[in-house]
């Protein structure tokens, strides 16, 4: 096992973050209860000791406190925001309650620079978000940085191997942040740079086996990124244990489904079971053109494929899944908005629990970017592993109002020749994504001496780092003129095509 920093987590939802920058700094960490008893940190030979922030104030009634003897372990300390309280409140230091929080940036002045500012500016643009703040030092520090707000914004015991910092290192709002953290792990824990993708993928491959011994796991696999890597991995770990599950919904692109069978079945070896279901779906949504009322009913049917073919297969105790730490983030906190909702489509539900399933979550703590590496560690292709996202219910909200088997097949072939442009410009990667949607409005126009009334492709192309915002990406005019005259010449019932123009907001990035 490498060396371990342990981060003891308080409540904030940044304490993953923190993990990941140590994860950047390619050292190994793992996020402990803040209860954790000292004796078991000493037993698990830690290295160093973050104490994360988090919401409370060090004084309400159930703030969460740490085992007072973590500061007697003679390891490494870093307090940071709520963590930097603790220590004024458990060494001895004066800390003021505050009921409005400091929040925003602010300007920290390095007056000090030891071993944890070594390296950096000495003024540095910071993100500030706390309640309580330290008005005392504790005995044995002394103040290595201030701002505006507070004398005491980075603080240090070198004897003792102590620091506390206000503000927080871990957001990119704060200048050089991960260099601070850089400089805690190797300059004053002295940790060695050993935690790579493979030795992560080692590792999950590890915990794997012991989570799941002889078991049995089913995973629903959409062909994305996610469930994509997660599959990858679980495949690594226990081969023929895993039995993958995709469901063919008629709603997806076209050689879609073959690509899936390719890579999985054939290259993987994976046991691979295709839920053929698009006959099922199309029924369900006949006549339906409302956009939640499809999405609806392509859910509830997803779920209900899913469950059958899942019980066809026989008995198994793990459900896989491609969680990601931001679907996380989103499913506990942010109840009502929208982003949670886009995941309801591959959210199962219930399904665990009904079918006494337990959760096999390999990626849980990763970020996206993380997935990707882990994914091009295990050997899946660059279209895979960088694949756009594409919605859970498919063409379904990309055939504008109700759905036909004719409507689908003109979209799948519009849309195949603009990914084929995309990709072989290069512009495919670019972007964060780039599809076709169907109108269903008839435009007059000519073909050869021959009038026709077709329908219309728009297509639709938008940068974006999260999916939140999302500009229309200004795609070369030659690019778009090819596209446009190969779909109006190649697909057949498509008489034209339209750019569309709109950022998000007001528009979204789908139409439906
Ligand atoms: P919008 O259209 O809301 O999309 O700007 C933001 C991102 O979410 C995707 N999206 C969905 N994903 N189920 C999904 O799994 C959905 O119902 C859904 N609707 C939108 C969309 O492709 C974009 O990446």
């Amino acid at each position: 096992m490498p060396q371990t920093i342990a981060v003891l987590d308080f409540g904030s939802q940044l304490t993953q973050v923190i993990a990941r920058r140590i994860r950047e700094c390619q050292v190994y960490s793992k996020i402990y209860h803040y209860s954790t008893p000292a004796a078991k940190l000493r037993e698990d030979n830690v290295a160093g000791i973050i104490l994360s922030g988090g919401p409370q104030s060090v004084y309400a009634k159930q703030a969460p406190h740490p085992d007072p003897a973590i500061f007697q372990l003679g390891v490494p300390v870093l307090g940071i925001c709520y963590g930097v309280q603790l220590m004024g409140y458990f060494l001895e230091g004066e800390v003021e309650h505050s009921k409005a929080r400091e929040y925003g940036h602010g300007h920290l002045t390095i007056k000090k620079p030891g071993r944890l500012f070594a390296g950096l500016p000495k003024k540095l643009r910071v993100w500030n978000s706390h309640g309580d703040k330290l008005t005392k030092l504790p005995p044995g520090f002394r103040s290595i940085g201030t701002t505006e707000n507070s004398p005491f914004a980075a603080i240090e015991d070198a004897k003792r191997n102590f620091y506390g910092i206000q503000f927080h290192p871990e957001v990119f709002h704060t200048e050089r942040g991960a260099d601070m953290i850089r400089n805690f792990l190797l300059g004053v824990c002295g940790v060695k740079q050993e935690w790579t993708t493979r030795e992560f993928v080692d590792h999950a491959v590890e915990k794997i086996r012991a989570q799941v011994g002889k078991g049995r796991v089913l995973l629903g696999l959409s062909g994305g990124v996610d469930s994509s890597v997660a599959a990858a991995l679980l495949h690594k770990a226990i081969g023929k244990q895993l039995t993958c599950v995709f469901v063919d919904n008629g709603l997806l692109r076209k050689g879609e489904r073959a690509a899936v069978e390719k890579l999985y079945g054939d290259h993987f070896h994976i046991d691979l079971r295709v839920a053929d279901a698009g006959k099922l779906f199309l029924r369900r949504l006949k006549g339906v053109s409302e956009p939640e009322q499809k999405r609806k009913i392509i859910g509830r049917t997803f779920v209900e494929v899913f469950e059958k073919s899942l019980k066809s297969i026989g008995h198994a105790e793990f459900l896989g899944q491609g969680t990601l730490y931001p679907d996380v983030i989103e499913s506990v906190s942010i109840g009502g908005n929208p982003a949670a909702l886009i995941k309801t489509h591959h959210n199962v539900g219930g399904l665990p629990e009904r079918m006494k399933l337990k959760l096999v979550e390999p990626l849980r703590e990763l970020f996206k970017d993380e997935v990707r590496r882990v994914g091009e560690a295990l050997g899946l292709p660059r279209e895979v592993v960088w694949r756009q996202p594409f919605p859970g219910p498919g063409l379904g909200v990309r055939v504008m109002g109700d759905i036909t088997a004719d409507k689908l097949e003109i979209l799948r072939n519009a849309d195949a020749v603009l990914q084929e442009e995309m990709l072989s410009s290069g512009y495919y990667y670019k972007v964060w994504q780039s599809f076709c949607v169907f109108l269903p409005v008839r435009t007059v126009g000519v073909f050869g001496d021959e009038r026709t009334y077709d329908y219309v492709i728009a297509i639709r192309v938008v940068e974006s780092t999260d999916a939140m915002t999302a500009d229309w990406a200004k795609l070369p005019h030659e690019l778009i003129q090819k596209i446009s005259s190969r779909i109006t010449n190649e697909v057949r019932g498509v008489g034209r095509v339209v750019y569309d123009v709109s950022s998000k907001p007001p528009a979204t990035i789908e139409w439906e």
